[in-house]
């Protein structure tokens, strides 16, 4: 099927699942007076949201709003960390588990009561204020793998008002580099190595290369001992500090920073049009009333559910549902370190019994990879304690919805598909699942509370059953408030479009019911397994290589991944085109980003279509990988170029 065949059949699936009446009896939200609330006096809702957490201070003024900048719970005086912790551990959740974690060797489990996580997040509390000299709004980089330390680390790191950039252990020390440099910051923490995908990673050897030779202002790295082995790293005496060692010396209370609503908690980096990833940035009370608000409705949460959310920390999905919006309503977590096929391919599942996982939030691609792997391995475990399902990162095809729904749902358990971006901070678009009838494939109708359109180019709502582009209408309090030490891109890429609409990037259609099906990014931006990649960025760690003049790079559609990296490259003369070559290209890409950005393909091409001003046409691209019809060629310089290309790539193809 095309591109185009593939989105008509989604857009023509009919299916309809209401939330089953033992579900819906006993939801957190049950009937629409969310809905009702929100629409009636949007700050008061807001403010009744707000009101679920401590605060110091309660604000004057809910909100401030001047396009682009916007101002929630004004005046107001909170802390994320005492949300999570302090107000739990004063209570019957004391000695609840926080964090089960499950480590990728089978028999390794740790579990963390609130207490315990209260005692440790203290002392690094500690470690940070006193004997690093962290102060209120330095900025902490962290690289670690998927450890408790890692949640001990940046709930410390908000306790004493210190603003975290959590980097994906899967980037590369050029990565790092730039985030550090880019966050200004002054400390980082990392551990040993990690693993990931059953393959061991150098996260301090990775750290040292990012910090070598350059003038990052970091005075202290901080390494948590994590091999089971030890690991052959260096240790630099005047910089490196052994967590275990630091922890050792440190103070059991630290009182938590009150922080004013809108100072920063944290910044997140994350791809955009152009080379450079974007810091965005979030603030404290609104973010965590966002998060705590969507974790305790669209999740359903109750005392009693083990909540296992599969993605990593580095990524947003799991700041906002590993890490605060669990905590802060008080839940029990799961955290698994490792790969879902180890040591063998009923892994998830197998955790999912061993601990009676009852809500489960994972990724498409991840559903796609169960999929191909077979029934088998589901049917191998006791999924009953499975009550709710969730999917986010990218649309999700009916098929694997049906499959997922089947297989591991058991056709009990409604499925929340939850659409939002690093900007959004916590869920803008999903149903609350004791409420709305699902459709395989659509994220339904927003929150309440978020005020979403579908608007033509021109910023003009669409009909029902039209397609355009995803706005979002009114301000919300876990927005971003903009991108790090650059505020004119903040308001280039989100407002410029439209003024007063915040411009998400995404397409989408509403059906005759209101519903929304996203469409996947309209803008320069690749997503691959849920990940963000901008084409920009693999462009220029292509044109990089030394043998390569020019590259244009792509999406094309994937089996598993949603979306894979295709580029096109123009070799300069006297290079020779090889195999070797296109190997060494794609390694260099990978050195450079990291892994996420690995090519699927490399097509080395004599020319690039471009207009005649030089403008590559990475449209014509494309239509060319993707086997579609080849759109409007008037505006080319040298129209044979699109045919020739067309004809060698689908013989190369064919082969
Ligand atoms: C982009 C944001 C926020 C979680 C992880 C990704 C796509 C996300 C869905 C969904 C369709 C989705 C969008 C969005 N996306 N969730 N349920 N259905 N598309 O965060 O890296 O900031 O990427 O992911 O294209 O703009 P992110």
């Amino acid at each position: 099927m095309t591109t185009d065949e593939k989105m008509e059949a989604l857009l023509n699936e009919g299916r309809v699942f209401p939330p089953p009446d033992r579900f819906a009896a006993t939801a957190n939200a049950n009937n629409k007076s969310l809905y009702e609330m929100a629409e009636n006096d949007y700050e008061a809702f807001w403010a009744k949201q707000a009101e679920e957490l401590h605060w110091f201070r309660r604000w004057d003024k809910v909100l401030e709003w001047t396009v682009p900048f916007s101002k929630w719970f004004v005046g107001g005086k909170t802390n994320i960390c005492y949300n999570c912790l302090d107000r739990h551990v004063k209570g019957p959740l004391r000695n609840k588990a926080a964090i089960i974690w499950e480590g990728e060797a089978p028999e390794q489990q740790r579990v963390l009561t609130y207490w315990d996580l209260y005692r440790e997040v203290n002392k690094f509390a500690d470690v940070l204020k006193n004997q690093l000299n962290v102060e209120k709004g330095d900025r902490v980089t962290i690289y670690m793998p998927m450890i408790p330390e890692l949640v001990i680390v940046m709930l410390a790191v908000v306790r004493i008002g210190a603003v975290h950039s959590i980097i994906f252990g899967g980037f590369s020390p050029e990565s790092i580099k730039d985030r550090v440099l880019d966050s200004q910051s002054k400390v980082v923490v990392t551990a040993d190595g990690g693993y990931r995908n059953g393959q061991v990673i150098q996260l301090k050897r990775n750290v040292d290369e990012a910090l070598a030779g350059n003038d990052a202002p970091v005075t202290d790295v901080v390494v948590v001992r994590n091999m089971q082995y030890h690991m052959d790293i260096e240790i630099d005496d005047k910089r490196d500090t052994w967590y275990h060692r630091a922890m050792r010396k440190a103070n059991h209370f630290i009182p938590a920073e009150e922080m004013d609503s809108e100072d920063l908690s944290f910044l997140l980096y994350t791809s955009g049009t152009t080379g450079k990833p974007k810091g965005i940035m979030h603030t404290t009370g609104g973010y965590l009333t966002g998060v705590h608000y969507s974790t305790k409705y669209v999740f359903d949460l109750k005392p009693e559910d083990v909540f296992w959310c599969t993605a990593d920390i580095g990524w947003i999905t799991g700041h906002s549902y590993i890490t605060y919006g669990p905590l802060s309503n008080g839940a029990t977590v799961v955290m698994y370190e490792g790969s879902p096929g180890y040591p063998d391919k009923d892994r998830f599942w197998h955790i999912i019994e061993k601990y009676g996982v009852s809500i489960f939030y994972t990724a498409p691609t991840a559903i796609r990879t169960f999929m191909r792997w077979g029934e088998k391995y589901p049917q191998r475990r006791n999924l009953s304690s499975l009550r709710l399902l969730g999917t986010v990162g990218e649309p999700i095809n009916p098929e694997a919805w049906m499959w997922y729904y089947k297989n591991i749902g058991h056709e009990r358990c409604p499925i929340v598909d939850t659409w939002w971006q690093t900007e959004t901070g916590s869920i803008i678009v999903a149903p609350l699942p004791g409420v709305i009838p699902v459709k395989p494939g659509s994220a339904t109708i927003p929150l309440p509370g978020y005020d979403v359109a579908v608007v033509d180019k021109d910023g003009h709502p669409v009909k029902r059953g039209e397609g355009g582009l995803l706005v979002i209408r009114k301000p919300w309090p876990s927005m971003l408030r903009g991108i790090y030490g650059d505020p004119d891109r903040y308001y280039e890429t989100y407002w410029k479009k439209f003024g007063n609409l915040y411009f998400t990037g995404d397409g989408a259609k509403i059906d005759r019911d209101s519903y929304l099906w996203l469409l996947g990014r309209v803008d320069d931006v690749i997503n691959v397994s849920g990940h963000r990649i901008g084409t920009m960025e693999v462009e220029s760690a292509c044109v990089d290589f030394p043998a390569v003049s020019e590259a244009a790079v792509i999406g094309i559609p994937h089996e598993i991944k949603g979306q894979a990296i295709v580029a096109f490259v123009t070799i300069k003369d006297g290079e020779a085109h090889s195999l070797d070559l296109i190997q060494e290209i794609e390694e260099h890409v990978v050195a450079k980003i990291g892994s996420i950005a690995r090519l699927e393909k490399i097509f080395i091409t004599a020319e690039l279509p471009k207009t005649r001003s030089g403008k590559i046409m990475r449209r014509l691209l494309r239509d060319i990988a993707n086997g579609n019809v080849i759109g409007d060629t008037t505006t080319l310089a040298d129209p044979v170029i699109v045919e020739q290309l067309k004809q060698r790539y689908e013989s190369e193809e064919g082969n």
